[in-house]
C-alpha cells in the first residue's frame, strides 16, 4: 500500500466535479491513508457530506462550528495532514487561496497547513482560460502550491474544452508520486529551468531563431524530476515531448521567457538555464507579411534583455543559478567571464568545436565551471547522462544553502 501512514485532507470545493471526490476518497483510503474530509457549503449541493463521512470513516467538517456548537479545529487539521488535496478546487476557492481569504473553513486549514497543498482545479473552458484563473494559478505555483494540469474533454456546460478535473485514478497516482519522491535529494525544492530556442518575429510569417531542439533542456526537466524536484520548465519551441508531471510554460520570444521566469524565480530553490535565447530581435516586427520587391532588405535589430543576468541580479543568497555558455573559441576564458559578470554558481560549458556536442545531438560534451575556479570536464555523454551529472553536481549547491 503507497500511502500507508500518511495522513491526507480531501478538500472539496463547489463544482459537479466533486462527485468524482467519493472515488478520491475510496481510493486514497484503498492505499492505505487516513483521509479527514473538509467540504465547502457548496460542495455540499453537489454530494452528501455522509457519502464522504462513511468512505473515509471518518466525520466530515464543513464550517468553522460544529452542529453540536463545538469549534471545529483548523489550525490542528492543518498541522495533523502531510498533505492536503483539494480535488476539486473550483475558481472561487483558488481566488481565495491566491488571495489569502479565510472566508470558510477549507480556506482557513490552507492558511494553516504547514505541509504541501495539491490542487486538482475543475471548471468551464471559459472560467479557466481567464487570465484572472491563469494569474491565480500562476500565484499559487510560485508559491509552492502543486497544481495539478486539467484535461480537455467534455464539460458540464456542454461545452468542450480545457478545465476538467483529471480523473480520479490518475491523481491518485499523483499524490503517490509525490510521497515516493520524498527521500530524494531534491524532494521539496521547485527548479525553474529554460530549454529550447526563442523565436522573435520579423513579420507573420517570418522570424529570427536558433538551432536548438530542446533536447539537453527535457534530459535535465527529467533528471531534475527523478531527483524530487518540482520542475517548471520555461520553454521556447520544443522539438521533443515533456515528460508528465513537469510545469511546461510555453513561450515563443526571449521576451515572454524573461517575464516568465521573473514570475517564476522568486519561488524557487534554484535555476538552470539551458535555453538559446536570441540576443537580439526585430526592432518593430512588421503587422503584415513584408512583400519582395528584388531589393536588399536591411534588419534593424535590438538587443533582447539577458535573463540569466536578470536572474543573477535578483538571486537571494539562499538560491542557487545555474547557466550555459555554447561557444565556439576562447570557450574557458568566456565561460569564466560568463559565470563572473552573470553572477552564477555553476556555469555548464559547450563547444560548437566538440563533435557530437551542442543543438540537435543526442550527445553532448560538457564542462563545469564552478564559483571556486574548480572545473569538472566529461567525456562525450548521451545528453540524459549529461543532465544526471550536472543535477548530481548541482545538488550540492542546492543542499549547501538549504
Ligand atoms: O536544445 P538542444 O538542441 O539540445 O541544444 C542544447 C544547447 C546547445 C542549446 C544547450 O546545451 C546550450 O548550450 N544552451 C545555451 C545556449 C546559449 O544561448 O548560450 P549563450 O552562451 O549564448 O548564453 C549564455 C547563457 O545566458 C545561457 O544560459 C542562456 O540561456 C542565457 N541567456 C542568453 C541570452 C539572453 N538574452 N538571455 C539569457 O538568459
Amino acid at each position: 500500500m503507497r500511502l500507508s501512514g500518511k495522513r491526507i485532507i480531501l478538500g472539496i470545493s463547489g463544482s459537479i466535479a466533486a462527485y468524482k471526490s467519493a472515488s478520491i476518497c475510496r481510493l486514497l483510503i484503498s492505499e492505505g491513508a487516513e483521509v479527514q474530509v473538509v467540504m465547502t457549503e457548496s460542495a455540499i449541493q453537489f454530494i452528501t457530506p455522509l457519502t464522504l463521512s462513511v468512505l473515509s470513516k471518518n466525520p466530515v467538517a464543513t464550517g468553522m462550528v460544529r452542529p453540536d456548537q463545538t469549534w471545529e479545529n483548523h489550525i490542528e487539521k492543518g498541522l495533523w495532514a502531510d498533505l492536503i488535496l483539494v480535488a476539486p478546487a473550483s475558481a472561487q476557492t483558488l481566488s481565495a487561496f491566491a488571495e489569502g481569504r479565510c472566508e470558510n473553513l477549507l480556506q482557513a486549514v490552507f492558511l494553516s497547513a504547514r505541509c504541501p497543498v495539491m490542487v486538482a482545479p475543475a471548471m468551464d473552458h471559459d472560467m479557466y482560460l481567464h487570465p484572472s484563473t491563469s494569474h491565480n494559478l500562476a500565484v499559487l505555483k510560485s508559491r509552492g502550491t502543486l497544481v495539478l494540469d486539467t484535461v480537455t474533454g467534455e464539460l458540464a456546460s456542454g461545452l468542450y474544452g480545457e478545465g476538467r478535473m483529471q480523473e480520479p485514478e490518475t491523481i491518485l497516482e499523483r499524490v503517490c508520486l509525490h510521497f515516493s519522491n520524498r527521500n530524494l535529494p531534491l524532494s521539496g525544492k521547485t527548479i525553474l529551468l529554460s530549454a529550447g530556442p526563442t523565436r522573435e518575429p520579423i513579420d507573420p510569417v517570418r522570424f529570427i531563431s536558433n538551432h536548438s531542439t530542446g533536447k539537453m533542456g527535457i534530459a535535465l526537466a527529467q533528471a531534475l524530476q527523478e531527483s524530487g524536484a518540482h520542475v517548471i520548465l520555461v520553454a521556447g519551441p520544443l522539438q521533443r515531448p515533456v515528460p508528465k508531471g513537469i510545469e511546461h510554460v510555453p513561450v515563443e520570444t526571449a521576451a515572454q521567457m524573461l517575464m516568465e521566469c521573473l514570475r517564476y524565480f522568486p519561488g524557487c530553490d534554484g535555476a538552470i538555464m539551458s535555453a538559446a535565447v536570441a540576443d537580439y530581435r526585430p526592432v518593430n516586427p512588421h503587422d503584415q507579411k513584408l512583400k519582395k520587391n528584388g531589393a536588399e532588405l536591411n534588419l534593424n535589430l535590438e538587443p533582447t534583455a539577458d535573463i540569466l543576468a536578470t536572474l543573477g541580479q535578483q538571486k537571494s543568497a539562499n538560491q542557487v543559478l545555474v547557466g550555459f555558455a555554447l561557444e565556439t573559441e576562447n570557450e574557458l576564458e568566456h565561460a569564466q567571464s560568463k559565470l563572473e559578470r552573470k553572477n552564477l554558481d555553476l556555469i555548464v560549458l559547450n563547444s560548437l568545436r566538440d563533435v557530437g556536442a551542442g543543438f540537435g545531438t543526442d550527445t553532448n560534451k560538457v564542462t563545469l565551471l564552478f564559483r571556486d575556479k574548480k572545473t569538472v570536464e566529461f567525456p562525450l555523454l548521451s545528453k540524459d547522462e549529461t543532465a544526471r551529472r550536472i543535477v548530481d553536481s548541482f545538488i550540492p549547491l542546492i543542499n549547501a544553502n538549504a
